[in-house]
């Protein structure tokens, strides 16, 4: 006997629009039950621009502690107070903190309803929304539980980040300097030349990197839904990223952290006679310019992060693996595979390169 999923990966668009509020508006004759949910950071900035007739408006508490069961919960009790069945709409409005936790509990609510991403954030618009991953945190670590849940439709409003804080968009451009580096040496020479305070480049610079990077995602995660191997290219930067903002005991943003990460991996990439000397300089300046390697670390830091990098839910059988660059723009493969194991004694030696280099 045989279980045939037609569809096992449904379809969405991703589109960009500027008239939110007419969009909401619209689902209004499709659904009969509407929730938005967001943070109150959104809210207050944007509760007067977004429809609230008829809508049940649900806001979290801005910051990573609200990807919990309990906030989930809160949502869910949210919902079923207000009648909400398996016919109805949950909309996120905010980042990749609002689009995780919605995300995970529209994909476990009455076994998943629909659920639309409208992102907020750099991160959330070019990185968190796409892509079907979902999660919330717990005492055990970031990320541990969800599930894959694509939405129907992505809908961007590049005006959102207009009234984003600084810092938030340079954790945005981690990822976009991830992205250059994994795939685009086009994107990644763009990105050399524009003005580094992002939003003050013009609108067509700022929307044509964007859409670059949302292409990317696409084509990767579509060869990959479930991180067999291609996805694994998106991780480039994370497996020293996440054990630095493990290190820091989560204080520090996840950007800075993967920022500091990229350099390290790249650093790797070098020692093992894959990436030049050059394309190592140029990445390390690109991502000085945008303040991305500001993280200090000590010496007495890097066993303690190779430590952590085991236990990356990423690794098995004790063995740390990466993908790592073997140019601006193209990742190394081994028989046809994107990880490699590296060894101990390579990533210890590229750490301490790497604290020495950013001493000062
Ligand atoms: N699912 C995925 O594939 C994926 C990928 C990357 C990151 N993530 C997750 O995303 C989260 C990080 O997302 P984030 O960086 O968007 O963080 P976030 O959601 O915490 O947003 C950052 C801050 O910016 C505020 N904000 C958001 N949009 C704003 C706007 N337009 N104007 C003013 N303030 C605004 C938020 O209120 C918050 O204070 C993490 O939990 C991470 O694990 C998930
Ligand atoms: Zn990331």
């Amino acid at each position: 006997m045989k279980v045939i999923h037609k569809e096992v990966e449904n379809s969405y668009t991703i589109r960009f629009s500027k008239n939110i509020k007419s969009f909401i508006n619209k689902q209004k004759s499709i659904y009969s039950k509407i929730a938005i949910v967001s943070d109150t950071n959104i809210w207050t900035l944007y509760s007067k621009s977004l429809p609230s007739k008829g809508i049940l408006n649900i806001n979290i508490k801005p910051g990573e502690k609200s990807k919990s069961i309990r906030v989930k919960n809160q949502i869910e009790e949210e919902l079923l107070k207000n009648n909400f069945n398996r016919k109805s709409l949950i909309i996120a409005i905010g980042g990749g903190v609002v689009g995780d936790l919605t995300a995970y509990t529209a994909s476990t609510f009455m076994r998943g309803v629909d659920l639309i991403h409208i992102p907020t954030s750099l991160v959330a618009i070019v990185d968190s929304s796409i892509g079907g991953k979902t999660a919330i945190d717990n005492k055990y670590g970031k990320n541990l539980i969800g599930t894959f849940y694509n939405p129907k439709e992505i809908v961007i409003n590049m005006d959102f980040l207009s009234s984003l804080p600084k810092k938030e968009i340079r954790q945005g451009i981690a990822e976009i300097i991830k992205y250059s580096i994994i795939d685009d040496k086009e994107l990644f020479s763009l990105l050399r030349t524009i003005n580094k305070d992002f939003l003050s480049n013009t609108n067509k610079n700022v929307v044509k990197i964007v859409k670059k990077c949302i292409e990317i995602k696409i084509k990767t995660i579509q060869e990959d839904f479930k991180e067999g191997d291609k996805r694994m290219i998106l991780n480039f930067g994370h497996t020293v990223g996440h054990a630095i903002e493990k290190l820091y005991n989560y204080s520090k943003s996840h950007g800075d952290c993967i920022g500091l990460g990229m350099l390290v991996e790249a650093k790797i990439a070098h020692d093992i006679k894959e990436l030049s000397s050059a394309n190592y300089e140029k990445i390390k300046e690109l991502l000085m310019m945008y303040g991305l390697l500001e993280l200090k670390l000590n010496k007495s830091d890097a066993k303690k992060l190779i430590s952590f990098m085991r236990l990356d839910k990423k690794n098995s059988d004790n063995k740390i693996t990466f993908s790592i660059p073997k140019n601006i723009g193209k990742m190394k493969t081994t028989k046809g595979r994107h990880s490699i194991q590296i060894n101990d004694k390579i990533i210890l030696s590229a750490l301490n390169k790497v604290i020495n280099e950013i001493k000062n």
